[in-house]
């Protein structure tokens, strides 16, 4: 391994395998698959509707004795419809029982977004309740409680800022481990990484391949395609790898570590060995030129009409 952690701590495995759009059917079998061939990390969370085809293949693998709970990483999340006090401890425990696990290594706030705890997917703006309304500090304490109960290792976040991060770490007993964010050379997001690094919270890039396999109805027309990047091609093509190893091995380099999603054996094969690959100073930077802060998942789901949520006031940017 030629990377280092970000946070001092060696115990999250930098290639995990990341579930989103992983149907179920398929999703069992590339679990087993993943933990086959080496992976020790999967990243799920109950809006992904997988969760109990992943725990089963946890457990058969623990079962067949290819792995020991203590050598998984498992991360899940809270949706926006369970930040209610009332209502994380429960949900902790119900995705508990979907993996069939005792404890989840990492379990993140999906968004700094609130729904109404009926909504799951907003229609209408009546569906969100605004951050002030029910603040993540309240939420967090459920989190801290959690932690305490033994339900989870670690406590973290997905898609926030600095600010909102700075205001966590603020009036938190425990500090997140994590922030989850979309990380790619499109992206790169490198003011977030300094924070992170000055703050000992460990980033992990989600779509770190460019989220190509996500339905059209939420891409952007005219997406840039970023495996498709004649300078990551001809970074590949120099090193004699593939553009995936390429984003991938960015991403390592940089301390982050990585979840990208496949269900395919051969891709899941070449995504863990981009651990093994080292990209030089004149790939590296050729690759900082290629930032656009260009967000494939725009957050545009939480933005219609009338909503309390804003590009501007989710991104504080
Ligand atoms: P598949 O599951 O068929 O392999 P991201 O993690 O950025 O969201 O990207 C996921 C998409 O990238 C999926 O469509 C996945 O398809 C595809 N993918 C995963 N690994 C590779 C790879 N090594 N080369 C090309 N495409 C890949």
């Amino acid at each position: 391994m030629k990377t280092e952690m970000v946070d001092g701590d060696s115990s999250i495995p930098l290639v995990g395998l990341g579930t989103w759009l992983a149907a179920p059917g398929e999703v069992y079998t590339a679990t087993k698959n993943a933990i086959e061939m080496g992976y020790r990390h999967i990243d799920c969370a109950p809006v992904y509707n997988n969760e109990t085809e992943i725990g089963a293949a946890l457990t058969d693998s623990m079962k067949s004795g290819i792995v020991t709970r203590e050598q998984m990483w498992i991360t899940s999340k809270l949706w926006n419809n369970a930040h209610a006090p009332e209502d994380v401890i429960p949900t902790i425990k119900q995705t508990l029982t979907d993996l069939n696990l005792d404890y989840i290594d990492l379990y993140l706030i999906h968004w700094p977004v609130v729904h109404r705890k009926e909504v799951v997917i907003p229609k209408t703006a009546d569906d969100f309740i605004p951050l002030d309304g029910l603040p993540i500090s309240d939420t967090w304490q459920q989190l801290e409680k959690a932690v305490e109960l033994g339900l989870c290792r670690n406590i973290g976040v997905a898609n926030f800022s600095i600010n909102k991060l700075q205001k966590l770490i603020d009036s938190a007993r425990i500090k997140p481990f994590a922030n989850q964010i979309e990380l790619h050379p499109y992206l790169q997001q490198n003011n977030m990484l300094k924070f992170c690094w000055q703050n000992n919270i460990h980033l992990t890039a989600f779509s770190p391949l460019g989220s190509f396999g996500r339905p059209d109805m939420i891409k952007q027309p005219n997406e840039p395609i970023l495996l498709k990047d004649p300078i990551i091609c001809a970074i590949a093509n120099r090193m004699n790898i593939s553009p995936a190893q390429v984003v991938l091995a960015w991403a390592l380099q940089r301390g982050t570590s990585v979840i990208p999603k496949s269900i395919n054996p051969l891709r899941m094969q070449q995504n863990l060995r981009a651990n093994e690959i080292y990209l030089d100073e004149e790939a590296k930077q050729q690759i900082a030129g290629l930032d656009k802060h260009y967000r494939y998942a725009s957050g545009g789901f939480w933005t219609i009409e009338g909503s309390p949520y804003t590009m501007k006031n989710i991104w504080d940017e």
